[in-house]
């Protein structure tokens, strides 16, 4: 049966910084308060009218010409987000026109942070069961159009980024390289606390004007509730890999968590015992770029961590939904 490698990663984010001292001119916050309790100095906005679509096409030139592929070597595309350029459809469909690939598929994936490794597992399926053996797998979000960027919504505007990030993936004939096997998890009864509200067609209209004014557009989380499942089930879910495939913790080359917080990243760290060497984080740059968020960790890690093949590497999320993840990757 054929296996999935990882052939490139390409990423990019918009070229407007936004630091948390900018964050002070719209709402009551300070760098201090937010570098404490998340660890980020800095995030990438988008100016304008850009998409989640219009970021994921740069990132996915990037990694086409890193593979040196072209889009028609392409034949699916997977794409993760949370915030696609409209309802409907979804965003792998306006990628696909921007990259001037008809008729191949395009599939979108709404797992919010989790999005990224379920998307590896629809993609790593295909591959495995010969359906289509070059797949492109995106995680791209603009979360700040649609932030509520007063101090009514700081504690959760300061955490998130726009960006995007995209994986292209081979079948491979090698036996033990590539993805060794991935893990998904949900528990729905968290739903509503971390979640966005409306529009929502089980609602009659919509959306109101009062809708509007009372903010329930704009994301709303349990931060606390967020942090205390983050915290267990990260470490559960990596654990699980390990177990499945008969490898330890000491086996890791790194650990990519999801750039939630950097508070979560160092918990889940200490709890399943990696040193510094073994854990990726860049979330003081980026924010929170949910779907995108591993992708563009993935890909900053190969590098700063010279990652050879053959080395093992984890993927790890927990997010909105709640859902939760892992994948275990022979590079
Ligand atoms: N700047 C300054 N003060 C802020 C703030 C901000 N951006 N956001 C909230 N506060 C205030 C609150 O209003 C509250 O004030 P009060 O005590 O006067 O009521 C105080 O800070 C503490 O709020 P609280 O929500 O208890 O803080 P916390 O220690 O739980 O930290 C989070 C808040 C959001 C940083 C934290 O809960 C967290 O990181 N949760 C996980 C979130 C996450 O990772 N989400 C992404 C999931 S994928």
């Amino acid at each position: 049966m054929p296996r999935t490698r990882f052939v490139s990663l390409g990423i990019h984010v918009p070229d407007r910084v936004v630091t948390n001292h900018d964050l002070t001119k719209w709402m009551e916050t300070s760098d201090e308060w937010i570098q404490q309790r998340t660890g980020i100095k800095e995030r990438h906005w988008v100016e304008g009218n850009v998409g989640a679509s219009d970021l994921a096409f740069e990132a996915a030139k990037k990694a086409l010409a890193k593979a040196g592929w072209e889009a028609k070597d392409v034949e699916a595309i997977v794409y993760a987000t949370l915030s696609p350029d409209h309802n409907f459809p979804g965003d792998a469909c306006f990628l696909q026109a921007k990259l001037g690939v008809p008729g191949i598929a395009a599939l979108d994936i709404r797992n919010q942070c989790s999005g990224f490794i379920y998307g590896l597992s629809v993609a790593d399926a295909w591959i495995r069961s010969g359906q289509f053996k070059r797949v492109m797998l995106v995680g791209a979000e603009v979360h700040s159009t649609g932030l509520d960027i007063s101090t009514r919504g700081r504690d959760v505007s300061v955490i998130f980024g726009d960006g995007a990030g995209v994986a292209l993936l081979e079948a491979t004939e090698e036996e033990g390289m590539g993805v060794l096997s991935t893990h998904l998890h949900a528990d729905g009864r968290y739903a509503k606390d971390l979640w966005t509200e409306a529009p929502a067609s089980c609602m009659n209209p919509r959306l109101t004007h009062q809708m509007l004014e009372e903010g329930r557009q704009y994301p709303k989380m349990d931060g606390q509730k967020v942090f205390k499942n983050a915290i267990v089930r990260m470490p559960e879910v990596v654990r699980e890999a390990l177990t499945k495939n008969n490898l330890t913790t000491r086996d890791l080359k790194v650990l990519i968590p999801h750039q939630a917080n950097l508070r979560i990243t160092e918990m889940v760290q200490r709890s399943l015992e990696l040193t510094d060497e073994q854990v990726f984080n860049n979330i003081q740059k980026y924010g929170n770029t949910t779907a995108a968020s591993i992708p563009i960790c993935l890909a900053e890690a190969i590098e700063a961590r010279n990652v050879q093949r053959g080395d093992l590497v984890a993927l790890a999320a927990f997010g909105a939904g709640f859902t939760w993840a892992s994948a275990l990757i022979r590079w």
